[in-house]
Protein backbone atom coordinates (compact mmCIF):
# COMPACT_ATOMS: atom_id res chain seq x y z
CA UNK A 1 0.00 0.00 0.00
CA UNK A 2 2.69 2.24 -1.07
CA UNK A 3 4.18 4.58 -3.86
CA UNK A 4 7.73 3.53 -4.59
CA UNK A 5 9.67 7.10 -4.47
CA UNK A 6 11.69 7.82 -6.88
CA UNK A 7 9.56 6.11 -9.53
CA UNK A 8 6.43 4.97 -11.06
CA UNK A 9 4.00 7.28 -13.08
CA UNK A 10 2.24 10.09 -12.52
CA UNK A 11 -1.10 9.72 -11.15
CA UNK A 12 -2.56 11.30 -14.21
CA UNK A 13 -2.38 8.10 -16.11
CA UNK A 14 -3.01 5.91 -13.19
CA UNK A 15 -6.20 5.32 -11.50
CA UNK A 16 -5.63 5.54 -7.62
CA UNK A 17 -6.24 1.73 -7.21
CA UNK A 18 -3.79 1.26 -9.11
CA UNK A 19 -1.46 3.79 -8.11
CA UNK A 20 -0.58 1.56 -4.94
CA UNK A 21 3.21 0.61 -6.77
CA UNK A 22 4.36 -1.52 -4.16
CA UNK A 23 7.36 -1.01 -1.95
CA UNK A 24 10.03 -3.79 -3.55
CA UNK A 25 9.88 -6.75 -1.78
CA UNK A 26 13.08 -7.41 0.73
CA UNK A 27 15.01 -9.69 -1.73
CA UNK A 28 18.27 -10.22 0.78
CA UNK A 29 18.35 -14.13 2.23
CA UNK A 30 16.03 -14.33 5.18
CA UNK A 31 18.78 -14.82 7.28
CA UNK A 32 19.77 -11.35 6.70
CA UNK A 33 16.06 -9.67 7.16
CA UNK A 34 15.88 -12.29 10.33
CA UNK A 35 19.65 -10.37 11.53
CA UNK A 36 18.62 -6.61 10.69
CA UNK A 37 15.09 -7.47 13.32
CA UNK A 38 16.99 -8.69 16.01
CA UNK A 39 19.62 -5.12 16.35
CA UNK A 40 17.94 -3.40 18.58
CA UNK A 41 17.32 0.34 17.22
CA UNK A 42 19.33 2.94 17.98
CA UNK A 43 18.02 6.69 18.08
CA UNK A 44 14.42 8.75 18.63
CA UNK A 45 11.27 8.28 17.81
CA UNK A 46 10.23 12.24 17.35
CA UNK A 47 6.32 12.79 18.22
CA UNK A 48 4.71 16.24 18.52
CA UNK A 49 1.94 18.00 20.63
CA UNK A 50 0.52 18.36 17.30
CA UNK A 51 0.84 18.35 13.17
CA UNK A 52 2.37 20.84 11.89
CA UNK A 53 4.71 21.62 15.30
CA UNK A 54 7.84 21.14 14.31
CA UNK A 55 8.70 17.74 14.03
CA UNK A 56 10.26 17.79 10.80
CA UNK A 57 12.40 20.53 11.55
CA UNK A 58 13.62 19.59 14.78
CA UNK A 59 14.12 15.80 13.60
CA UNK A 60 16.12 17.52 10.91
CA UNK A 61 18.07 19.26 13.05
CA UNK A 62 18.98 16.30 15.73
CA UNK A 63 20.21 14.50 12.35
CA UNK A 64 22.36 17.44 11.83
CA UNK A 65 24.17 17.68 14.81
CA UNK A 66 24.24 13.94 15.65
CA UNK A 67 25.87 14.16 11.94
CA UNK A 68 28.33 16.75 13.37
CA UNK A 69 29.69 14.58 16.04
CA UNK A 70 30.77 12.15 13.76
CA UNK A 71 27.85 9.57 13.77
CA UNK A 72 26.33 8.43 10.69
CA UNK A 73 22.32 9.15 10.91
CA UNK A 74 18.95 8.45 8.88
CA UNK A 75 16.23 9.94 8.97
CA UNK A 76 12.89 7.65 8.62
CA UNK A 77 9.59 9.00 8.14
CA UNK A 78 7.53 5.43 8.03
CA UNK A 79 3.95 6.99 6.64
CA UNK A 80 3.43 10.14 4.86
CA UNK A 81 -0.14 11.42 3.92
CA UNK A 82 0.16 14.02 0.97
CA UNK A 83 2.17 13.82 -2.04
CA UNK A 84 2.59 15.45 -5.44
CA UNK A 85 4.43 14.15 -8.78
CA UNK A 86 7.39 15.99 -9.18
CA UNK A 87 7.86 15.05 -13.57
CA UNK A 88 11.35 14.35 -14.94
CA UNK A 89 13.62 17.30 -15.16
CA UNK A 90 16.74 16.58 -17.56
CA UNK A 91 15.88 13.03 -18.12
CA UNK A 92 16.48 12.29 -14.86
CA UNK A 93 12.77 10.16 -13.71
CA UNK A 94 10.15 11.79 -11.92
CA UNK A 95 9.19 11.49 -8.21
CA UNK A 96 6.76 11.51 -5.48
CA UNK A 97 7.59 14.83 -3.61
CA UNK A 98 6.78 14.71 0.30
CA UNK A 99 8.40 17.74 2.05
CA UNK A 100 9.04 15.97 4.95
CA UNK A 101 10.66 13.06 3.18
CA UNK A 102 12.82 15.69 1.45
CA UNK A 103 14.07 17.10 4.28
CA UNK A 104 14.95 13.95 6.31
CA UNK A 105 16.44 12.99 2.95
CA UNK A 106 18.55 15.89 3.03
CA UNK A 107 19.56 15.81 6.93
CA UNK A 108 20.76 12.52 6.30
CA UNK A 109 24.58 11.57 5.80
CA UNK A 110 24.28 8.38 4.42
CA UNK A 111 23.21 7.29 1.07
CA UNK A 112 19.46 6.97 0.74
CA UNK A 113 16.40 6.50 -1.52
CA UNK A 114 13.21 8.23 -1.09
CA UNK A 115 11.52 5.01 -0.62
CA UNK A 116 14.12 3.82 2.17
CA UNK A 117 13.16 6.80 4.46
CA UNK A 118 9.51 6.68 3.81
CA UNK A 119 8.35 3.09 2.50
CA UNK A 120 4.73 4.30 2.73
CA UNK A 121 4.07 7.49 1.06
CA UNK A 122 0.18 8.61 0.82
CA UNK A 123 -1.31 11.01 -2.07
CA UNK A 124 -3.93 12.50 -0.12
CA UNK A 125 -2.68 14.60 2.81
CA UNK A 126 -5.58 13.66 5.30
CA UNK A 127 -5.22 11.30 8.38
CA UNK A 128 -3.03 8.47 7.01
CA UNK A 129 -5.55 5.43 7.56
CA UNK A 130 -7.99 7.68 5.36
CA UNK A 131 -5.91 8.45 3.05
CA UNK A 132 -4.78 5.15 2.19
CA UNK A 133 -9.02 4.15 2.39
CA UNK A 134 -9.15 6.68 -0.64
CA UNK A 135 -6.37 4.99 -2.39
CA UNK A 136 -8.12 0.97 -1.91
CA UNK A 137 -5.78 -0.28 0.59
CA UNK A 138 -4.34 -0.03 4.01
CA UNK A 139 -1.03 0.67 6.05
CA UNK A 140 1.00 -2.62 6.11
CA UNK A 141 2.36 -2.14 9.96
CA UNK A 142 5.05 -4.84 9.36
CA UNK A 143 6.19 -3.10 6.15
CA UNK A 144 6.68 0.06 8.81
CA UNK A 145 8.76 -1.94 11.45
CA UNK A 146 10.91 -4.14 8.90
CA UNK A 147 12.30 -0.63 7.07
CA UNK A 148 13.60 0.78 10.45
CA UNK A 149 15.55 -2.35 10.84
CA UNK A 150 16.80 -1.92 7.34
CA UNK A 151 17.51 1.35 8.05
CA UNK A 152 19.48 0.69 11.21
CA UNK A 153 21.54 -1.99 9.64
CA UNK A 154 23.40 0.86 7.54
CA UNK A 155 23.62 3.46 9.95
CA UNK A 156 24.98 4.47 13.60
CA UNK A 157 21.41 6.58 14.43
CA UNK A 158 18.16 6.25 13.41
CA UNK A 159 15.79 9.51 13.73
CA UNK A 160 12.06 8.39 12.94
CA UNK A 161 9.72 10.92 12.95
CA UNK A 162 5.70 10.08 13.62
CA UNK A 163 2.72 11.15 11.91
CA UNK A 164 0.57 14.00 13.05
CA UNK A 165 0.48 13.63 17.08
CA UNK A 166 1.01 11.04 19.39
CA UNK A 167 -1.57 8.49 19.12
CA UNK A 168 -2.90 8.79 15.22
CA UNK A 169 -4.25 5.65 14.00
CA UNK A 170 -2.82 3.91 11.05
CA UNK A 171 -5.09 0.97 10.71
CA UNK A 172 -8.60 0.47 11.96
CA UNK A 173 -9.62 -2.40 14.22
CA UNK A 174 -11.70 -3.57 11.76
CA UNK A 175 -9.37 -3.39 8.58
CA UNK A 176 -6.56 -5.36 10.71
CA UNK A 177 -6.27 -8.89 8.59
CA UNK A 178 -3.15 -10.77 10.05
CA UNK A 179 -2.20 -11.57 13.62
CA UNK A 180 -1.02 -8.16 14.93
CA UNK A 181 0.22 -9.90 17.93
CA UNK A 182 2.84 -11.84 15.83
CA UNK A 183 4.47 -8.54 14.95
CA UNK A 184 5.82 -7.83 18.39
CA UNK A 185 5.65 -10.96 20.80
CA UNK A 186 6.98 -9.31 23.92
CA UNK A 187 4.90 -6.38 23.45
CA UNK A 188 1.73 -7.01 21.50
CA UNK A 189 -0.31 -4.55 20.42
CA UNK A 190 -3.75 -3.73 22.45
CA UNK A 191 -6.71 -5.73 20.50
CA UNK A 192 -9.50 -4.30 19.38
CA UNK A 193 -8.24 -1.06 19.00
CA UNK A 194 -6.45 -0.72 15.65
CA UNK A 195 -2.72 0.55 15.19
CA UNK A 196 -1.09 3.51 15.23
CA UNK A 197 1.63 5.61 15.71
CA UNK A 198 1.98 5.30 19.48
CA UNK A 199 1.76 0.97 18.84
CA UNK A 200 4.87 2.02 16.06
CA UNK A 201 6.62 3.83 18.71
CA UNK A 202 6.45 0.81 21.13
CA UNK A 203 6.99 -1.94 18.10
CA UNK A 204 10.50 0.72 17.34
CA UNK A 205 11.01 1.19 20.89
CA UNK A 206 12.82 3.81 20.37
CA UNK A 207 13.15 6.85 23.04
CA UNK A 208 10.60 9.65 22.63
CA UNK A 209 11.67 12.96 22.06
CA UNK A 210 8.45 15.43 22.02
CA UNK A 211 8.68 18.68 20.29
CA UNK A 212 6.34 21.06 21.77
CA UNK A 213 5.06 23.85 19.30
CA UNK A 214 4.57 26.79 22.06
CA UNK A 215 1.51 28.48 21.12
CA UNK A 216 -1.51 28.49 23.98
CA UNK A 217 -2.54 25.06 24.92
CA UNK A 218 0.63 23.62 24.56
CA UNK A 219 1.40 22.94 28.58
CA UNK A 220 -2.15 20.95 28.18
CA UNK A 221 -0.99 18.99 25.06
CA UNK A 222 2.91 18.29 26.27
CA UNK A 223 1.55 16.90 29.24
CA UNK A 224 -1.19 14.50 27.66
CA UNK A 225 1.46 13.33 25.07
CA UNK A 226 3.90 12.23 27.70
CA UNK A 227 1.76 10.29 29.61
CA UNK A 228 1.08 8.98 26.91
CA UNK A 229 4.51 8.00 25.97
CA UNK A 230 4.85 6.80 29.23
CA UNK A 231 1.77 4.70 29.78
CA UNK A 232 2.97 2.53 27.09
CA UNK A 233 5.97 1.93 28.62
CA UNK A 234 8.20 4.21 26.67
CA UNK A 235 10.70 6.37 27.61
CA UNK A 236 10.68 9.94 27.05
CA UNK A 237 13.88 11.40 26.65
CA UNK A 238 13.76 14.76 26.56
CA UNK A 239 11.64 17.54 24.51
CA UNK A 240 11.93 19.82 22.45
CA UNK A 241 10.37 23.69 22.28
CA UNK A 242 9.56 24.99 19.29
CA UNK A 243 8.80 28.78 18.69
CA UNK A 244 6.09 28.54 16.00
CA UNK A 245 4.49 31.51 16.87
CA UNK A 246 7.50 34.49 16.91
CA UNK A 247 4.40 36.09 18.87
CA UNK A 248 3.79 34.27 21.57
CA UNK A 249 3.20 35.74 24.51
CA UNK A 250 5.15 34.81 27.75
CA UNK A 251 6.60 32.08 25.94
CA UNK A 252 9.09 31.68 28.48
CA UNK A 253 7.00 31.47 31.11
CA UNK A 254 5.27 28.57 29.23
CA UNK A 255 9.13 26.91 28.82
CA UNK A 256 9.78 27.31 32.49
CA UNK A 257 6.43 25.56 33.33
CA UNK A 258 6.93 22.59 31.36
CA UNK A 259 10.78 22.38 32.18
CA UNK A 260 10.18 21.92 35.46
CA UNK A 261 6.82 19.49 34.97
CA UNK A 262 8.44 17.20 32.34
CA UNK A 263 11.67 17.23 34.78
CA UNK A 264 9.82 16.44 38.20
CA UNK A 265 6.90 13.90 36.23
CA UNK A 266 8.69 11.91 33.58
CA UNK A 267 12.33 13.21 34.27
CA UNK A 268 12.64 14.27 30.85
CA UNK A 269 15.02 17.24 29.90
CA UNK A 270 14.90 20.12 27.69
CA UNK A 271 16.88 19.65 24.87
CA UNK A 272 17.15 23.26 22.88
CA UNK A 273 14.51 26.13 22.45
CA UNK A 274 14.10 26.67 18.79
CA UNK A 275 13.81 30.32 18.38
CA UNK A 276 11.22 31.42 15.40
CA UNK A 277 13.48 31.36 12.05
CA UNK A 278 12.44 32.00 8.42
CA UNK A 279 13.41 29.43 7.43
CA UNK A 280 13.81 27.19 10.11
CA UNK A 281 16.83 25.22 8.51
CA UNK A 282 18.11 21.81 9.68
CA UNK A 283 21.64 23.65 10.88
CA UNK A 284 20.33 26.42 12.61
CA UNK A 285 18.05 24.13 14.46
CA UNK A 286 20.86 21.90 15.08
CA UNK A 287 22.75 25.05 16.42
CA UNK A 288 20.04 25.31 19.26
CA UNK A 289 20.12 22.02 20.22
CA UNK A 290 22.27 21.01 23.13
CA UNK A 291 23.97 18.03 21.66
CA UNK A 292 25.42 16.64 24.80
CA UNK A 293 22.33 16.75 26.01
CA UNK A 294 20.73 14.74 23.05
CA UNK A 295 23.54 11.69 23.25
CA UNK A 296 22.77 11.36 26.84
CA UNK A 297 19.21 11.42 26.30
CA UNK A 298 19.98 8.82 23.83
CA UNK A 299 22.44 6.88 25.70
CA UNK A 300 24.85 7.21 22.75
CA UNK A 301 27.71 8.72 25.19
CA UNK A 302 30.74 6.20 25.77
N1 LIG B 1 11.20 27.31 14.62
C1 LIG B 1 10.53 27.56 13.50
N2 LIG B 1 10.59 28.77 12.92
C2 LIG B 1 9.90 29.04 11.80
N3 LIG B 1 9.15 28.16 11.14
C3 LIG B 1 9.05 26.93 11.67
C4 LIG B 1 9.73 26.57 12.88
N4 LIG B 1 9.44 25.28 13.15
C5 LIG B 1 8.63 24.84 12.17
N5 LIG B 1 8.41 25.84 11.28
C6 LIG B 1 7.57 25.76 10.08
O1 LIG B 1 6.27 25.33 10.49
C7 LIG B 1 5.76 24.39 9.56
C8 LIG B 1 5.48 23.08 10.30
O2 LIG B 1 6.72 22.53 10.73
P1 LIG B 1 7.05 21.01 10.55
O3 LIG B 1 8.43 20.80 11.07
O4 LIG B 1 6.77 20.58 9.16
O5 LIG B 1 5.97 20.40 11.54
P2 LIG B 1 5.41 18.90 11.70
O6 LIG B 1 6.48 17.99 11.18
O7 LIG B 1 5.16 18.74 13.16
O8 LIG B 1 4.14 18.83 10.92
C9 LIG B 1 6.79 24.25 8.45
O9 LIG B 1 6.45 25.14 7.42
C10 LIG B 1 8.08 24.71 9.12
O10 LIG B 1 9.01 25.25 8.21
MG1 LIG C 1 6.39 16.53 9.68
Amino acid sequence: MTKMLGGGEPPTVLPLSEAQLLCEPDSRPQAAVEADRDRPLRGCFVTGTDTEVGKTTSAAGLLSALAQQGLRVAGYKPVAAGAVWQPAVNGTGGHWYNEDVEALHAASNIELTRSEVCPCLLEEACAPHLAARLEGGRIEPELLIAGAHQLMSRCDVLVVEGAGGFCVPLVEAQEISGDLAALDAAAPPRTGTGWGTDDLAVALRLPVILVVGLRLGCINHALLTAEAVVARGLRLAGWIANRIEPAMPHAQLNIDTLTRALQQRHDAPLLGVVAYHAPATAARVADELDVGAVLDALGLRD
